[in-house]
């Protein structure tokens, strides 16, 4: 089998950048472990910025978007007893970002690139790429009924994910890594009920973060800060509630519950790999960085590292010239930091570091007083919140 580009991973990196090469006559293959109905369900993001939102739209991709999607102008952030709204329309001149579901822009993907006779391979195994330093890598595969495939590829990318095998495919001498753990997670709970609030709310608490995120104007998205082992079983809906409704407490609000439809802990890490490219293999997505989810980053820095490839595969193969490749991932690594850096500031200046004691607190409520009074401060948080730099589709 022969094709320009080999694409492993069915996630929303590897699915967009698949119909971005189309949109430029650039053939691929994507790859993917998990079953169709596996990625069309997992939970994960919720929030895309205003330049992945113009993206999708270029690329025709937003038709069920713009319909369903809800922009919010802004966040609220929760602390001391007080909740305030931080504005984004207002201190960036009129950014949004749009709640839309990851799994929702997956099945959008999935349904174009089916639609448009594209090349996507569910439950595959035994993924392997191979000469990744001369211009014809080999990216092998074992269908689901047991075919061993070999497909000759001008270039590969490694959309697979934090756990996939592409990253590791570079030599470690000739990669760095940065990383950090957090001595907290995520458990987060979908529920069948409609969101208490207008807009996400960023709750800061004695007894640890929560937030309260939505889907659409029926389901609610929450998620409570939990000690990085905590084991789901001791987690029963009713507890679950209880905490929901002690952190996020406000006289003259309420807290809707209802059924739960789905729970799970999420560890939180920040990882960044670079370079992003070795040879003809380039990395997109979570395959090169983690970040935590406070700040709703990770999916946004998926799509906008496709957006720029798209650019610099079409430049190498369609046109003969590298220099977009080679800027690849410093282009990409720029943006990447900007959002490592972000999320951390987020969760740190909202999270409860077990042990920390008291004084952790008091600059943490310092901190907060001050994205909330002051114009600047909040213009920097809105600034990133809303995407720097967004994105914007190679011409
Ligand atoms: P993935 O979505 O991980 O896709 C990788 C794909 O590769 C998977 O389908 C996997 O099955 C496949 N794969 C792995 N190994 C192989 C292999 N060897 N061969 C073939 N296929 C393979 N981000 C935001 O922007 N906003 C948010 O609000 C937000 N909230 C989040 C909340 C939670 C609870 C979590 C867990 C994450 C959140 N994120 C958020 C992060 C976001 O979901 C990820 O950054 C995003 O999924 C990255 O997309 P990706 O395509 O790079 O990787
Ligand atoms: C979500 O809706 O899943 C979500 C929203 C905002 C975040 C993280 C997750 O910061």
């Amino acid at each position: 089998m022969r094709t320009q580009v080999g694409i492993v991973g069915a996630g929303p990196a590897g699915l967009l950048l698949s119909h971005l090469l189309a949109l430029r006559g650039i053939d691929s293959v994507v790859v993917e472990t998990r079953s169709r109905a596996y990625c069309e369900a997992r939970q994960r993001a919720g929030v895309l910025e205003c330049g992945s939102v113009q993206v999708l739209r270029e690329a025709g991709l937003a038709a069920r978007l713009d319909r369903q999607g809800l922009e919010h102008g802004g966040i609220y952030l929760q602390f001391g007893g007080k909740r305030r709204h931080i504005d984004f329309r207002d201190l960036t001149g009129g950014g949004t970002v749009t709640v839309y579901a990851q799994t929702e822009v997956v099945k959008d993907l999935i349904a174009a690139r089916v639609a448009a006779g594209g090349a996507i391979e569910f439950e595959i195994g035994d993924t392997e790429v191979s000469a990744i330093t001369s211009d014809r890598p080999v990216l092998r595969y074992t269908s689901p009924d047991g075919t061993r495939h070999e497909v000759e590829c001008d270039a590969i990318v490694g959309c697979d994910g934090f756990h996939g095998i592409c990253r590791d495919a570079i030599p470690a001498g000739a990669r760095t890594v940065w990383e950090a753990g957090y001595p907290y997670a995520w458990l987060g709970i979908l529920a069948d009920v409609a969101p208490s609030t207008d807009e996400l709310i960023y709750c800061h608490h004695p007894a640890g973060f929560a937030l309260h995120s939505l889907r659409s104007p029926r389901v609610s998205r929450l998620y409570l800060q939990v000690a990085p082992d905590e084991d789901i079983a001791k987690w029963p809906d009713d507890r679950i509630w209880d905490e929901l409704q002690r952190r996020f407490a406000l006289p003259g609000w309420e807290l809707t519950e209802g059924p739960v439809l789905e729970k799970g802990i999420t560890p939180m890490r920040s990882f960044v790999s670079s370079p992003m490219r070795y040879g003809r293999l380039f990395l997109a997505g979570d395959a090169a960085h983690i970040v935590p989810p406070t700040g709703a980053k990770g999916l946004n820095l998926a799509l906008a590292d496709v957006t720029v490839l798209a650019g610099a595969l079409t430049s190498l193969l369609a046109g003969g010239r590298s220099e977009l490749a080679d800027a690849y991932s410093d282009a990409c690594l720029e943006r990447v930091w900007r959002a490592t850096h972000f999320s951390w500031w987020m969760t740190t200046m909202l999270h409860a570091t077990p042990g920390a004691g008291p004084m952790e607190s008091q600059l943490q409520l310092s901190q907060l007083r001050y994205v909330t009074s002051s114009r600047a401060a909040a213009t920097s948080l809105a600034e990133n919140y809303v995407g720097y730099r967004p994105v914007a589709m190679p011409g």
